[in-house]
């Protein structure tokens, strides 16, 4: 018997099953934030190389978690959004050129794509339903015009867990580009980056990867780091980033090309701390502890002829998030009914989104599930 909550220290009566959302910090990130307020109010940036040895470490840790080539491929970015951005800004886009996306997306992985109509690109936005093949419906949406295909690794309102590889293969082959948004994959589930074929990842540390909000992973693949415009430009993205007297403006060969000012030391600091624990937990360990506790919600669920399961139960489509809808109350009298009953969750995908951690105790799954008995 795992005890992975020794780790946390949220408070007893709280039913925190919100990861898709903003996760809350494991202990050891905490102290880390503490450690390091400490030593910025008794000493400033006297130790600022240890912080620079801090923000390498982390961008390793990322490079573990995400299989990637090299942490060259990485960059530190402030959010979800700002990753895609720095993609859908990137590319030269030639009128006519097509993106295709799901209608599912959450907004930063949609209207960035359509805001880009002004350069005559068109977006297809695909919808499907539970029982239908999502994979197969993008791979036969594209033809000669598709340049880009951008879907989320696991979809925030379903919970449905894509077959990237399906799709990162079909990429490959027809010579798109595939753009990942991971953030409610990382951290909850295994990831491979090279299995799956994608050219560029994002995905912001505040949900399952537990850190703190404003620090993101930018992953590009080292053969598209120089084909990506540059629509910012500052110190720390020059390859003689060192040299203040230089006049030399070509940027650096790695990643680091996408930071272009002061690194977000107090966010690596937490960050760090949190994936450091879910790799030294083990990701494999993680997502077992994951789709055990979907699996016990998804079967209580069941048996209670009030509910209606909405997210996928696909045993391949299996996510950290789960979806319900009660058939006597609305969503806001429940959400409202949990809230009061100290449940932190989330109305979405047109029910109440549960999403608990690896480290969340059955026995709050269960009084999660007791609640919901009425
Ligand atoms: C699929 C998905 N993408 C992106 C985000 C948030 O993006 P950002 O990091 O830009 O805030 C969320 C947050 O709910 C999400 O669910």
């Amino acid at each position: 018997m795992h005890h992975f909550d020794k780790d946390f220290n949220l408070k007893k009566e709280l039913i925190h099953v919100n990861h898709a959302a903003v996760a809350p910090w494991p202990v050891c990130t905490q102290n880390a934030v503490k450690a390091f307020a400490e030593e910025n109010t008794t000493q400033g940036s006297l130790n600022y190389l240890q912080w620079i040895e801090q923000e390498a470490s982390l961008k390793i840790l990322l490079k573990q978690l995400i299989n990637a080539d090299s942490v060259d491929e990485i960059a530190l970015l402030k959010s979800t959004s700002e990753a895609l951005s720095v993609v859908a800004y990137g590319i030269d886009w030639q009128a006519g050129d097509t993106v295709i996306t799901s209608a599912e997306e959450f907004p930063s992985n949609r209207l960035l794509w359509l805001s880009l109509e002004q350069f005559g690109v068109n977006v297809k936005l695909i919808s499907y339903q539970s029982h239908e093949d999502a994979e197969q419906k993008i791979i036969d949406a594209c033809d000669d015009t598709t340049r880009l295909i951008s879907i989320s690794a696991v979809q925030y309102a379903s919970g449905r867990k894509m077959n990237l590889k399906r799709i990162g293969t079909h990429c490959e082959q027809k010579n798109i580009l595939f753009c990942v948004d991971a953030i409610q994959q990382l951290g909850a589930l295994e990831f491979d980056v090279n299995e799956i074929k994608a050219d560029f990842v994002a995905a912001d540390g505040h949900k399952w990867m537990l850190g703190p909000e404003g620090l993101a992973l930018f992953y590009c693949r080292s053969k598209h780091i120089e084909m990506l415009k540059l629509n910012q430009y500052g110190w720390h993205m020059i390859e003689q980033m060192h040299d203040f007297n230089s006049t030399d403006t070509t940027p650096a060969k790695s990643a680091r090309r996408f930071e272009c000012g002061s690194p977000n030391t107090m966010g690596i600091v937490a960050l760090r701390q949190s994936i450091n624990l879910l790799l030294s937990t083990g990701m494999d360990q993680v997502e077992k502890a994951v789709l055990k506790n979907t699996r016990f919600l998804l079967e209580a669920f069941s048996n209670n002829d009030k509910l209606e399961i909405l997210s996928s139960t696909d045993v391949d489509k299996l996510s950290a998030i789960v979806v319900v809808r009660h058939k006597e109350k609305n969503n806001d009298e429940l959400f409202e009914y949990l809230k009061n009953n100290h449940v932190l969750c989330a109305p979405r995908g047109g029910g109440i989104r549960f999403s608990p951690h690896y480290y969340t105790p059955e026995e709050t799954l269960q009084k999660l599930v007791n609640l919901l008995k009425f």
